[in-house]
Parts: structure tokens; sequence; C-alpha cells
């Protein structure tokens, strides 16, 4: 095709100078019909450049339209990942719990990393929502409250679990006997078939505490004789209660013993007593004093409720020595288990209880690994179980042998001596 300029497209009709420039370009020997005959041959030619021209103007529109949709696109996935950006570069806020409210505008605050502050407070917050026990978010430099946490619903429902079933039971649990059998006499049985305990003419006991060293099991039991009857197990935890939510401690307890009432027959389990029953409150502020007033409605509590055999209060402690002794006092605990660290029989039942559902090699000598373990816990003997299965796995066996085993015993038993270093003597390890 011949080179045409732009004016040959844009002009649809010949002007007279464009029949003298195509006369030119013509230049032909022939007669006037041959040229006729040329423009024409020329104007079809240019005709159908000019719809091929436009074809292709149309496809570079929609093309244009295209790619302005995909450059709205990521402009708005730049803003997105701007704004992702700035939001992790602002500071993060402080969590703190408002103790008490000193003056105008200046407020007593325990931060969730411990320390307490006496701060300020921004203009733009609810003051009559300031109270003590209110969770806010406070400015990290300035430390200035900027916002207030909503309560997740009633703090006080939320502190508690209701759990409706429980799938521990008895067989799981390797050793203590004796102690299981306490408490199907002063849990199940009093819970299960009272009218045993009024026929003989005996009032059933009111509640069991459980207290050993931390991993031997007593949360364990606890959940065991739950499963064991169909009362309403409703726990709560005293480490949670402490650092969660002072200033709502008493009103939990009554919340508490309220719903055991509603739910009877049920079992109350009071795990972690020592966190909230620690009698060494010498450094008497609020949160401490907030802990002591829940201690004091739980046991006021203990002593109002009346003995029908359809509520039973189980606590756990890791430690009796810190307990105050008001807790211990007759008519409260009716019986106090110990809950020993195993012994060479009880280890060798709780690593077959732990081991129940692996594919063993036949090498594996219980009895040994018992002998091994000395100074471990139950926890600790779960935890030997699952890594020699994980070492298992990572060197692709088809079973767990004994050679795992004993690989995990001195990995776990390491980590304990380690942790029995930095722990201050006196303490659990
Ligand atoms: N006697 C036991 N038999 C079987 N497993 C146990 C035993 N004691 C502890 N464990 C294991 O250790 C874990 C922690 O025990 P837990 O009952 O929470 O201890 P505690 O409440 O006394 O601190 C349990 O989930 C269980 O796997
Ligand atoms: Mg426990």
């Amino acid at each position: 095709m011949t080179e045409t300029s732009d004016s040959d497209v844009s002009h649809e009709n010949y002007n007279f100078t464009d029949v003298n420039r195509a006369k030119y370009d013509y230049a032909g020997s022939g007669s006037e019909e041959d040229f006729s005959k040329y423009l024409l041959d020329r104007m079809r030619q240019l005709e159908s450049r000019n719809s091929n021209l436009k074809e292709q103007c149309d496809q570079i529109e929609s093309e244009k339209r295209f790619v302005e949709s995909q450059k709205l696109k990521y402009e708005r996935e730049v803003r997105r990942l701007q704004a992702e950006i700035e939001r992790l570069k602002t500071v993060p806020l402080v969590v703190a719990t408002i103790m008490d409210v000193v003056g105008e505008n200046r407020i007593l605050v325990r931060s969730s990393t411990g320390p307490q502050f006496m701060v300020n407070v921004s203009q733009y917050l609810d003051e009559d929502k300031l109270v003590p026990g209110a969770k806010v978010a406070l400015n990290q430099q300035t430390l200035a409250i900027v916002e207030l946490i909503p309560s997740s619903e009633d703090p006080a429902v939320s502190a508690m679990e209701v759990v409706t079933s429980q799938d521990v039971d008895y067989a799981d649990i390797g050793g203590l006997k004796e102690q299981i059998q306490e408490l199907i006499e002063s849990v199940e049985l009093p819970l299960t078939k009272p009218e045993s305990f009024t026929r003989i003419g005996i009032s059933p006991p009111k509640g069991v505490l459980l207290y050993g060293e931390p991993g031997t099991g007593k949360t364990l039991l606890a959940k065991a004789v739950a499963h064991r009857t169909d009362a309403t197990f409703i726990r709560i935890v005293g480490s949670e209660l402490v650092q969660k939510y002072i200033g709502d401690g008493s009103k939990l307890v009554r919340d508490l013993f309220e719903m055991a009432r509603k739910k009877s027959p049920s079992i109350v389990f009071i795990d972690e007593l020592d966190a909230i029953a620690s009698r060494r409150l010498n450094d008497a502020n609020g949160a401490d004093r907030e802990v002591q007033r829940t201690l004091m409605q739980l046991l006021a509590e203990m002593d109002g409720f009346e003995i029908r055999g359809d509520i039973c209060i189980v606590a756990a402690t890791n430690r009796l020595d810190v307990l105050d002794p008001a807790i211990l006092r007759p008519g409260r605990f009716d019986r106090i288990v110990n809950v020993p660290m195993p012994d060479e029989d009880a280890r060798v039942n709780i690593l077959k209880v732990h081991t129940r559902f692996m594919n063993l090699a036949d090498d594996v000598d219980f009895d040994k690994l018992a002998r091994m373990t000395d100074t471990t816990s139950g926890a600790d003997l779960n935890a030997i179980v699952m890594e020699a299965g994980m070492l298992a796995v990572r060197y692709d066996k088809e079973s767990v042998g004994m050679s795992e085993f004993v690989d995990s015993v001195n990995k776990v038993l390491s980590k304990i001596e380690k942790k029995q270093e930095v722990l201050p003597e006196g303490m659990f390890g």
C-alpha cells in the first residue's frame, strides 16, 4: 500500500489540490479514463484504510478503558496498603484497668503489665464510664487514657465457664486411685445418690480441696468427676480472675453461686484457688483489696448455702501453705485431698494412658522409663510421650520406639532441671 499522509485519511472528499496532487502522483501517460479509474481505486483503498483505522481506534479505546479500570483497582489497592502501613506504624496502646478515680481528670490505673500509673484522661471520653474496674487503653508515651475498651458482654458471666460435657474419665487418669475414691464419695455420690445420705442420716460433704504440685492431675480429677455426674460443671480459674476482673470479683462470686443454684445439681470448680486465696496480701493496694473482697465473698457463699447435696464445690490449689487459714476452717472444705507426684507405678500407668492410641514398637519398656523419670509430674510425662511421638514423625518411623522415648525423657528432664534453677527456693517447679 502507498504511504498516505494524515490529510488523506481525515478528508472524505478530494478537493482541487488533492486532485492535482493525485495527478502528480499518478504521473502516468494514460488517458483521462485511466486516470479516473486510478482515482476510484485510490478512493476505495483509502476508504478501507479509513475503516481499518477506525476499528483499531475502537480497539485502542476499549483497551484504554480496561487499563483505566485496572488503574483504579491498583490505586485502591495502594490506598489500602498505605492505610495498613499507617495502622502498623501507629504506636500500640497499653491496656489498663481503672483502680480509682482520684480527682478531676486524674485516674489511678493498673496497666496490664503490672505497674500502676496516675494518668490524665482524653476529654472526649464519657466520664460516667470511667469507673473502677473499667478497662481502658493508654497512649504509650503520655499514658493518658485515650479509649474505653468495651466490656465483652457481662464480664462476670464470661469469667466462668459452664462446661456441659467433659471428655475426661477416671480411666484417663494414671495412678491417683485413692484420690478418685475420695472424689467418688464426696462429690459423685452426693450428686447422683443424695438419698443414700439422707437414709443414713448424714449430711453430704460440701466441698473438696485438692492440693498438690502443678501438673499432678488436679484439674483432670475435677473434670473426670464432672463427667461421671450429670451435674452442671461451672469452672472459674483463680489466676484469670485476678488478672482480668478486678473490680467485679464479689459480683462474680455472687453470680457464680446463683447460677449454681439455678442449674443445680452442679459442681463449682474453683481452679488455682491460691491465686485468689493467698494470705500474702501485705501490699494492700486497690487490686489486692479487691481480691480479698472476692475471697471473703466466696467464703460467705460457702458458709451460706444449704447442704442439700445439689451443689458441690471442688477447688484446686498448687500451694496449701499460702492459703488464707480462713478458707481451711471446718465446714468449708470437708475434705482436703493431697494429689502427690506420681510414684513409679503411677508413672507406668500415666505413660500407658497417654500412649493408648499410639503405635508403639515392641522394645518400649514402660517400667524402665518410669525408673528414669523420678521427678516428673503427670504433665511432664504427657510432654515426654508427645515429644517421643514427634521424634518418630521426624524420623519418618512406622512406630514410636524406645530410643525416641529415651531421647525425649532426657530432653524433658533437662528442661525441668533448668526451670528449677531459675525458680527461687521453696517454689514448686
Ligand atoms: N495422673 C495423671 N494421669 C494422666 N495424665 C495426667 C495426670 N496428671 C497430669 N496429667 C497430664 O497433665 C496435664 C495437666 O494436668 P492438670 O490436671 O492440669 O494438672 P494440675 O491441675 O494438677 O496442675 C493433663 O492434661 C494430663 O495430660
Ligand atoms: Mg490445674
